[in-house]
């Protein structure tokens, strides 16, 4: 069968959502490293683009981001000039094709997870006057549940929980979605199944995911859809030229297109906080983001045995 990378009937459809005066606040996160949450980010973006959005992607993982290498560029400023305050963040946007802004991450140890609470707050009210030129900011907020992605999760106005089907891959999506909804989050979370063998592959995961999620928390993220594992993905990494543009009849990109068009068709019910408020939100949550993981870990709630074909309790 033929990647389309939605669901089987397809998503809704209906309007962009028009007239929205701030951007939807995606942040793509995964728990483990390496399913492919930057080029899902990227190609992404880049197919939102292609469907007329304005996109805005943010490189916030910690000092390690990757955005700009998969892109092919050296940007000269990034998000630790603006964290700094030694440029706007309109100066640090980098033009990436189709019209995509990035905006790219910290490096080294002057990371966004290093900042301190006003770094962060100046971030934040940089972002703000941003926020407006946008229908959509995309944040790849790296693996693991450190504090910092712990605060991001729960501030976005929505999430893509982004998976493969490896059972490893899958005991960290479900410890995510744990992560998730013990933060009380505002707006939806999709859940993305990245590198599948097949459609029924890809669908078995996410039914998995999303029945141990209801059994066990009594919620589950939402489908998105699902992008196939293609070989054209690891080659466009090495030409350092993104997939949808580098194979744009390749499978990976075909399916990357449908679920773009999956994520459009939904107007959110609620818009969430927008890129300022998400921050500055940030700067008080971070600190309890931290204790509220150890909370969960005393409560012994990370490491509870693994269901029978299935991810983590
Ligand atoms: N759909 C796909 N098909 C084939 N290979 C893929 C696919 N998606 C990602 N990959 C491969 O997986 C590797 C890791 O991808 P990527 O860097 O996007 O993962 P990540 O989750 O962002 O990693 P990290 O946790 O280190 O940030 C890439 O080098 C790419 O070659
Ligand atoms: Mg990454």
């Amino acid at each position: 069968m033929e990647a389309t990378g939605r669901w089987e009937p397809a998503g809704r459809t209906g309007p962009s959502p028009a007239g929205a005066t701030t951007a939807r606040v995606v942040v793509v996160t995964g728990g483990k490293g390496g399913v492919g949450k930057s080029n899902f980010s990227l190609n992404f973006s880049l197919a939102l683009c292609e469907r007329g959005r304005r996109v805005l992607l943010v490189d916030g993982d910690s000092g390690l981001g990757s955005l700009d290498v998969l892109l092919g560029i050296c940007p000269e400023r990034h998000l630790g000039h603006v964290l700094r305050g030694s440029c706007s963040a309109t100066d640090a946007l980098v033009r990436a094709p189709l019209g995509l802004h990035l905006l790219a991450a910290a490096s080294g140890l002057q990371a966004l997870g290093d900042a301190a609470a006003e770094e962060v707050t100046r971030l934040g009210t940089a972002l703000g006057s941003l926020s407006v030129a946008y229908d959509v900011c995309v944040l790849d907020a790296g693996a693991g549940l450190g504090p910092l992605v712990h605060a991001l999760l729960a501030a976005a106005s929505e999430r893509i929980v982004v998976t493969t089907p490896e059972p490893t891959a899958l005991a960290d999506a479900y410890a995510t979605c744990k992560a998730i909804i013990a933060s009380e989050p505002r707006g939806e979370t999709w859940l993305l199944i990245n590198m599948a063998e097949s459609a029924a592959e890809a669908e078995a995961a996410a039914r998995g995911i999303v029945s141990v999620c209801r059994g066990y928390l009594a919620w589950s993220p939402r489908p998105l859809g699902w992008v196939p594992r293609d070989p054209r993905v690891c080659r466009s990494v090495r030409e350092q030229r993104p997939f949808l543009l580098a194979s744009e009849q390749g499978p990976a990109a075909r399916a990357m297109r449908g679920v773009a068009a999956a994520f459009c068709s939904e107007s959110p019910v609620e818009r969430g906080p927008g890129l300022r408020d998400l921050l500055l939100s940030l700067v008080q949550r971070v600190g309890g983001a931290a204790s509220g993981c150890q909370e969960v870990q005393a409560r012994g709630l990370w490491r509870t045995p693994l269901p029978r074909g299935g991810a983590r309790s």
